[in-house]
């Protein structure tokens, strides 16, 4: 049952809240018997609006429920049934449904913004929020075009005290950090490459009416969108990233409209080649047309990453987040068998002078994040999975915590951040990186060339001054 109670506001937040809500009044609309009160947070709980309660708005709504740190007092759609979608999905008694964004960024009750609206207005959006001395939490892709990375970049050296984070949650989550922890403790050996991947069928469809005059269909053309570079692969090429430690040297690529024909401007399918600066490489595939996922025994689908290693591999998926949540494996190289001289023994190398590998492939253990010690009851698979675990646990990898969602997480960390001055894992830096690999990658596909990443420092430029 969702906690109201939360939600309602102190006799003095109303008296300090009225002139705010006076002000915003002209652009406001009330739904339903609802006064055009916003509610106030005490002193340990953060004040916060949603600016576009579309899909993800939602989602987040939902999410936020759960969430104690952080209370919803507005919310912000141009649609009023987005708004409504938004009120009702947080459970609100009353508040106030802003049509402009602008408005909501007057509300001095207002201390955070969540912005969760199309990718080419995230700049502006976030902008605002920050002038106005909201902290801010922008969803992924931070920025959509080139000048707005230095933009962002030089605007938010003003802004230090705000905490700005970025929608990438699988920095969040206890099993891609259980991953990064076990790469730095060599437990995998050099890493060497990631493939990932994000395999839809059958994708995003063309809504009615057909076209980019229709808002909803934003994600199908370029002028609105990054296509399934920026949606999908932003996520995977951070966690590539995060895992090898830095930032792409060129990506390759090659992308196509090629089987959904509807007059969409942005490619169906997408497979780039990203090479880091230590020779590494993560292949990435997106694809609209299956949705099988080869990793994890295939027992998920859609998408998920494989860590290679000299000394093993590591498969992770964040899931859904909805009913299969994040898990990884980890399977570690197979023992090579010595190579025996010529004429030791009755069993020779297959050829003289040359060695050879026997056996099978390891057998994956899961990454878990149960507690359960080894029982007598407990089956060899069981037992095996168990041990594991410990193993980890001793070598101090993995922590003993249960698995939450990373979405959760990270939005109750933003609002502990926003209270305590702290730093987010997904920072300005973070989604700037992540944005740069969406805009270059892109290139790469549309001008079918190498790019060079630090081909950024010269793209935007003279149209970051006017951005800013
Ligand atoms: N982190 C994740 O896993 C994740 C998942 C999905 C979407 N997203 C991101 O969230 C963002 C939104 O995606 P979505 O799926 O919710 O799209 P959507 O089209 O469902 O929702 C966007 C909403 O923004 C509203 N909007 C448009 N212009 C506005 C304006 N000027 N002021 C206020 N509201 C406005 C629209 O009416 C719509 O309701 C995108 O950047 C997307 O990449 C992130």
């Amino acid at each position: 049952m969702q906690d109201t109670s939360k939600n309602q506001p102190s006799r003095r937040d109303l008296v300090k809240t009225a002139a705010a809500v006076g002000a915003a009044a002209a652009t406001a609309v009330e739904f339903g018997k609802a006064p055009a009160v916003v509610k106030a947070a005490g002193g340990d709980v953060i004040n916060f609006a949603v600016i576009g309660s579309g899909g993800r708005g939602s989602y987040l709504l939902k999410h936020l429920n759960k969430v104690e740190n952080g209370r919803c007092i507005a919310v912000c759609d141009i649609k009023d049934e987005a708004s409504r979608k938004g009120i009702d999905t947080y459970k609100l008694n009353k508040a106030v449904a802003y049509k402009d964004y602008r408005e909501v960024m007057n509300n001095k009750d207002v201390q955070a913004v969540i912005v969760a609206v199309p990718l080419y207005l995230h700049y502006e959006v976030t902008k605002a929020s920050l002038e106005a001395g909201k902290h801010t939490f922008c969803e992924k892709s931070l920025v959509f075009k080139p000048e707005e990375v230095h933009a962002l970049r030089a605007l938010y050296k003003n802004y230090p005290k705000q905490v700005l984070q970025v929608g990438l949650q699988r920095r969040y989550s206890k099993f891609y950090q259980t991953a990064r922890q076990m790469i730095e403790k060599g437990l995998i050996g050099d890493v060497t490459h990631i493939h990932a991947q994000w395999h839809r069928n059958p994708g995003w469809t063309m809504k009615q009416p057909p076209g980019p005059q229709n808002p909803a269909n934003w994600r199908l053309f370029k002028d609105f969108s990054g296509g399934l570079t920026a949606e999908l692969a932003s996520h995977q090429i951070d966690v590539a990233d995060w895992m090898f430690g830095s930032a792409p040297e060129y990506v390759i690529g090659v992308g196509g409209i090629d089987y959904w024909k509807d007059g969409r401007t942005v490619y169906d399918n997408i497979q780039l080649i990203y090479k880091y600066p230590k020779g590494q490489k993560l292949v990435y595939s997106s694809i609209t047309t299956n949705s099988h996922l080869p990793y994890l025994n295939a027992t998920r689908p859609e998408f998920g990453e494989v860590i290679m290693g000299t000394k093993g591999a590591i498969h992770l998926t964040i899931g859904d987040g909805e009913v299969a949540m994040p898990t990884g494996m980890w399977f570690q190289e197979p023992k090579k068998a010595e190579v025996a001289p010529a004429g030791a023994g009755k069993e020779k190398p297959a050829a003289a002078g040359a060695s050879y590998a026997l056996g099978a492939g390891s057998k994956g253990l899961p990454l878990l994040m149960d507690k359960d010690k080894v029982t007598p009851n407990d089956g060899f698979i069981e037992k095996e999975m168990k041990f594991a675990r410990q193993w980890l646990l001793q070598k101090g990898v993995m922590v003993s915590e249960e698995d939450r969602n990373p979405v959760d997480v990270e939005l109750e960390s933003f609002f502990n951040d926003c209270k305590t001055g702290g730093h987010p894992k997904a920072d300005l830096e973070v989604g700037l990186a992540d944005s740069v690999a969406v805009i270059l990658s892109n290139l790469a596909m549309e001008q079918e060339r190498r790019v060079y990443f630090n081909e950024i420092d010269k793209m935007g430029v003279s149209g970051a001054a006017k951005k800013a």
